[in-house]
């Protein structure tokens, strides 16, 4: 049980914890004139409980990560600051052949497990590919199975010209999986997130969807090489990007309705 209950000694009964639990874990005792935590209708560790209370009195255990205090408001990004670095994230499709270091690849990990998941079960899983071999191999096997034959041969001349027809020749490949059915929304976040923070770190990024709904359909390719038998729920590349943007192309404006 990872949330235990409350100090009592601590708690100053501001009753943020009740305000904020999404389940309601938490209540009043007016004759013991003490917070009572119930979690026997659940609880889906979002941990927001720890985060509100101003006294530390949360008492908890085992929970995975640990606490960072919020010590910057949630205003030190200006709108004009992240409008700008979605605007200027483009999906790369030219790669510098330069490998990410892992301490970078980290960084872009750790943003990733900030994002929101439905019901907060942490189920996504991901697989770095940096191997040159395995790429190439993932590669080739995708080939193999292109039907129908033309299509392929078209694939293969391709690859004799040393062209990468799916991965743009990205050092990396981040491929996403879960068996949890959620995780096919949770992923876009969370690969959104990877997206916008390698940016701030100059590097590119582009989501593969091709080669997702590829491999869930010819399952046996994951299995074989990665011994994945999980839905890919989203594949993303990672490098140094080899392109320089002038513009932001145009975009069409988001259809609105206000009622
Ligand atoms: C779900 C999804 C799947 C995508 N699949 C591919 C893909 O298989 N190959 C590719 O080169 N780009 C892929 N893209 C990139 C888009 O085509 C790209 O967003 C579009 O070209 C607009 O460019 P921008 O992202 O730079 O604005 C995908 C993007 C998303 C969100």
């Amino acid at each position: 049980m990872p949330i235990e209950g409350i100090d009592t000694e601590r708690c100053n009964l501001c009753n943020e914890c009740i305000e904020e639990c999404p389940l309601g874990n938490f209540h009043n005792s007016i004759e013991e004139q003490q917070i009572i935590f119930d979690n026997s209708q659940g609880c889906i560790l979002c941990g927001h409980c720890i985060a509100v209370c101003p006294e530390n009195a949360i008492i908890y255990r085992n929970m995975n990560g640990e606490t960072l205090d919020f010590e910057v408001s949630s205003k030190s990004v200006s709108y004009e600051a992240i409008q700008n670095l979605m605007r200027i994230k483009r999906s790369i499709r030219q790669y510098e052949y330069k490998k990410v270091t892992a301490e970078i690849i980290e960084k872009v990990v750790d943003c990733m497990k900030y994002a929101a998941v439905a019901m907060n079960k942490r189920t996504l899983k991901c697989l770095i590919i940096s191997d040159d071999r395995k790429i190439k191999e993932l590669i080739e096997k995708i080939i193999e199975a292109v039907e129908p034959e033309e299509e392929r041969e078209i694939y293969k001349k391709k690859r004799e010209e040393g062209i990468d027809p799916f991965f743009h020749n990205a050092p990396h490949i981040f491929i996403f999986h879960s068996d949890n059915n959620w995780d096919t929304k949770n992923a876009s976040i969370c690969i959104t997130y990877a997206m916008l923070c390698a940016q701030t770190l100059g590097l590119g990024s582009c989501w593969i969807g091709g080669v997702q709904v590829f491999l869930n359909e010819n399952k046996e390719i994951q299995k074989e090489l990665f011994d994945i038998n999980d839905k890919i729920v989203g594949i993303m590349i990672l490098g140094y990007p080899k392109v320089k943007y002038y513009k932001i192309p145009p975009r069409p404006p988001l259809e609105t309705q206000i009622i």
